[in-house]
């Protein structure tokens, strides 16, 4: 039985076409120079965020790292939604090596946000020298943890002006805010608008092998640039791998396929009784009585998905068709009982 694969939108293979580019890549030394694919693709992605430069990263996790370290000094706060990738998923980097206090804002705007007034009354004002200094706020748009729940354009917009306001810098995790404008219908640019950094990701959902572009101001990408190769992440014909960034991203069109499959997978729950809410995007949640149990049955049926919390989370991505999300119902159907906790 063929497993269907929904654990992430990252399992997705390079299609023919990104091998392709991939095999025919322009390429130089990027540290010694640029390397002229990467430099496209950074051109291509600060255009479409609407900021000035671009720089490649090999990982998301890499780029929110970059930017919180041009953004915090050792012992300088940061705030973030609860369950935020940066709190909790990228291994105390954020407090290990860019030096921040991590700081985790409950949900009160909706499912993985807060609102202006949190981040106003958590920001506080400047004191004496012996005084916490909180410096950014940390926003992630698709929220992954929270089911791949979208910001919109007005309350982005009013939570980077509570941030400003205080004299914070904001960083966006924006490792799917394709996928967020997609859903939201509006453009990128809107949804980073007044950011001083953000990252989003080639390899969630758009197919690309790897890779994540750090975008802001000119003068901000020079120093991130510095910062990459001391972290590592100074790569040299990287052109071979933006290559196929290039191609990924000709697939943002058709990201509301994905929304629709995994749209339909809950759907398909819900006729079965269990709690499935509706997704935002191509993320779903669905809390189970007993995680490990259910996730072993599923896999014994050949449908793969992983936890969050005490839910099972599935993702839809391009690799998935709408009739592998028939599929994976049909062999759904038999394990209601243990995903309604009957
Ligand atoms: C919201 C979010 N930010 C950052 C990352 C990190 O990306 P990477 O796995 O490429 O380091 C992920 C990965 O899933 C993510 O979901």
């Amino acid at each position: 039985m063929r497993p269907l694969d929904f654990r992430s939108d990252t399992v997705t293979r390079p299609t023919p076409e990104m091998r392709t580019a991939m095999a025919a890549a322009e390429v130089g030394d990027d540290v010694l120079e640029r390397d002229p694919t990467m430099a496209r693709l950074e051109e291509r992605v600060a255009g479409l965020l609407g900021l000035e430069a671009a720089m490649w990263v090999p990982s998301g996790c890499m780029g929110n790292l970059i930017g919180l370290m041009l953004h915090l000094q050792r012992g300088d706060r940061f705030l973030a939604p609860v369950a935020a990738h940066v709190l909790g998923s990228e291994l105390g980097t954020g407090a290990w090596l860019a030096g921040g206090m991590p700081e985790a804002l409950a949900w009160e705007g909706g499912l993985g946000r807060p609102t202006p007034a949190q981040v106003t009354k958590a920001a506080g004002s400047p004191g004496p020298y012996y005084t916490l200094r909180t410096r950014l706020l940390c926003l992630e748009n698709t929220h992954n943890f929270a089911g791949g729940t979208t910001t919109p354009v007005a309350e982005h917009r009013a939570l980077v002006a509570a941030a400003k306001a205080a004299g914070l810098a904001v960083h966006l995790d924006g490792a799917r805010l394709w996928h967020a404008a997609a859903a939201l219908g509006v453009s990128l640019s809107d949804l980073a608008a007044g950011v001083d950094t953000v990252q989003v990701c080639l390899s969630k959902g758009l197919g690309a092998p790897m890779g994540s572009l750090l975008c802001g101001s000119a003068p901000a990408m020079v120093e991130a640039r510095r910062l990459r190769k001391m972290l590592g992440g100074g790569v040299r014909q990287g052109g071979v791998v933006a290559a196929a960034g290039l191609v990924a991203l000709d697939y943002l069109p058709r990201l509301g396929e994905d929304h629709a499959k995994i749209q339909r997978l809950a759907e398909g729950l819900r006729a079965f009784g269990v709690a499935a809410p509706v997704p935002e995007t191509n993320i779903l949640l669905v809390p189970v009585p007993a995680v490990a149990e259910a996730l072993a049955a599923l896999e014994a049926v050949g449908v793969r998905a992983l936890p969050v919390g005490s839910a099972i989370r599935f993702i839809a991505h391009r690799d998935l068709e709408p009739a592998d999300v028939e599929a994976a119902l049909q062999r759904l159907e038999p394990l209601a009982d243990l995903l309604r906790g009957a």
